[in-house]
């Protein structure tokens, strides 16, 4: 039962904290009921490295990042430290009408960092601030070049680009959108590029036609950009098909439509490159980041535009009338410089590609537990597709994939040490995402828990 009562935190002891935790901290996407029914909550207290520790002393490796967030590894002081020298230098200067070093040298070292002429850097406080950004500069882009009647957007079927009312008009993950019926208009869905359950003889760039061939059912004139990651991440980093992007681009040119690269996780290292697009060899109009810009150690988001795109607002009495008060705080552009002096100094990059093979043969060593169905990704943005028949690609019903996930994989990784995504967002899959700094020993201790957790999950399919 949710009490109503309010209680002072005097103690925070374990027991304290579990008990604080159920009475005021609303989690996000969470099951609250488990908690209200006695459950507890892993309560996270310190990190170091690739790893976490929770508030029984337990070690755990983080083999999600914290989220996709903290490529650079946790408890960098050195990043903290810039933090603290900033609040000494200047604690906060809204970047409405005024301006303020880091900021103009954050935007100036990112565009450095960003392919083309992505050279207008806009900060937001989040991934969905910054898709939300990247959707409205479409739209109204169009109408000051003359064309106001292009606003809706294409995204694609399961992918996750936020949840503020605008950015979920992109998401297309029906469990999240329904509830909130009406969405923000303007948001239409084609195919993913999940070729796992493709028939042999598709055509390997059918998804990317597909999104031509939504773009004439709506109307050219209608549609003001298409958004995508480079790698999916929902339904488990799902890779473009050879030549996807290059089409896709040939597309929005030939429809004067924008190309969004949504790259919340797919940069800063993620897939090898600073920026998603670079690994697959495209180049966006705008792209869209936030997580790893900081490797978290405080919010940032962004929303990188080109000249072309930024132009009509760049002239009289114009503007983009968008923005957030925190947005492009000094003390997130202090975190966010001393970050990429670590990737530059540690060359994180050229770790991740040099390493990424290891890592996925790694993974691809489970390939004989009969419910490992495909080993897929790029990058340290790698997942496993879990399914009941492997000849077949048979996936679990929703009853198998609850008992199988959330009743067993979930908790048991967990309290092998492992935090890594069991996600049935779409089909049931593993997904690892460690910090950039993994090597050798991260993987092995991945390996050691995954296999024989995955070997039991098979067992108890079969019995
Ligand atoms: C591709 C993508 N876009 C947008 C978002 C939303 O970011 P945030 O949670 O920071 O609002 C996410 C979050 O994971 C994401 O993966």
């Amino acid at each position: 039962m949710a009490t109503t009562s309010v209680s002072t935190p005097t103690e925070t002891t374990d027991t304290a904290l579990q008990e604080l935790a159920r009475r005021h901290l609303w989690m996000h996407f969470t099951r609250m009921g488990a908690l209200e029914a006695g459950g507890e909550v892993p309560i996270i207290v310190r990190g170091e490295g690739c790893y976490l520790w929770d508030d029984k002393g337990n070690r755990h490796l983080d083999g999600l990042s914290a989220l996709f967030c903290v490529n650079s590894g946790h408890g960098r002081t050195e990043i903290g430290d810039a933090m603290a020298a900033q609040v000494r230098e200047l604690d906060f200067v809204t970047i409405w009408s005024y301006a303020h070093p880091r900021a103009i040298e954050l935007a100036t070292r990112i565009a450095s960092l960003t392919p083309g002429d992505l050279n207008k850097v806009f900060f937001t406080n989040s991934g969905s601030e910054a898709v939300e950004s990247a959707l409205k500069l479409a739209r109204n882009y169009h109408r000051v070049t003359g064309k106001g009647q292009k606003h809706k957007h294409i995204a694609r079927k399961i992918a996750y680009h936020g949840t503020t009312l605008g950015a979920l008009s992109a998401t297309g993950i029906p469990e999240l959108r329904s509830q909130f019926e009406p969405l923000a208009p303007g948001g239409v869905h084609v195919p993913n590029t999940d070729s796992y359950r493709w028939p042999e003889d598709r055509d390997p760039l059918w998804a990317a036609d597909q999104i031509e061939e939504r773009i004439i059912f709506e109307g050219p004139d209608t549609v003001s950009a298409v958004i995508l990651e480079p790698l999916q991440n929902a339904g488990g980093c799902i890779p473009p098909q050879e030549g996807y992007f290059q089409r896709v681009r040939e597309i929005c040119d030939r429809h004067d439509v924008l190309l969004i690269s949504d790259e919340v996780i797919c940069s800063w290292g993620r897939l090898g490159h600073y920026f998603g697009c670079q690994r697959y060899g495209y180049q966006p109009d705008i792209i869209t980041t936030a997580k790893a810009l900081t490797s978290a150690y405080s919010p940032m988001g962004a929303m990188i535009a080109s000249n072309r795109v930024y132009e009509p607002f760049s002239e009289g009495t114009a503007s983009f009338a968008h923005g957030s008060t925190f947005a492009g705080h000094p003390v997130s552009a202090a975190a966010a410089m001393a970050n990429l002096d670590v990737f530059e100094r540690e060359d994180l990059c050229g770790h991740v590609l040099a390493k990424e093979p290891e890592f996925r043969a790694a993974l691809e060593s489970l390939y004989d537990i009969p419910i490992v169905g495909d080993v897929r990704g790029a990058g340290f943005f790698q997942a496993i597709e879990l399914v009941k028949d492997k000849d077949t690609k048979e996936s679990f019903n929703d009853e198998e994939s609850e008992k199988l996930l959330r009743g067993y994989l979930s908790g048991e990784l967990y309290k092998r040490g492992l935090i890594c995504r069991v996600d049935d967002r779409g089909d049931p899959v593993i997904q690892l995402a460690p910090p950039l700094i993994a090597d050798t020993e991260q993987f092995e201790e991945i390996l050691a828990v995954l296999r024989p957790v995955l070997e039991e999950a098979s067992k108890r399919l079969r019995n």
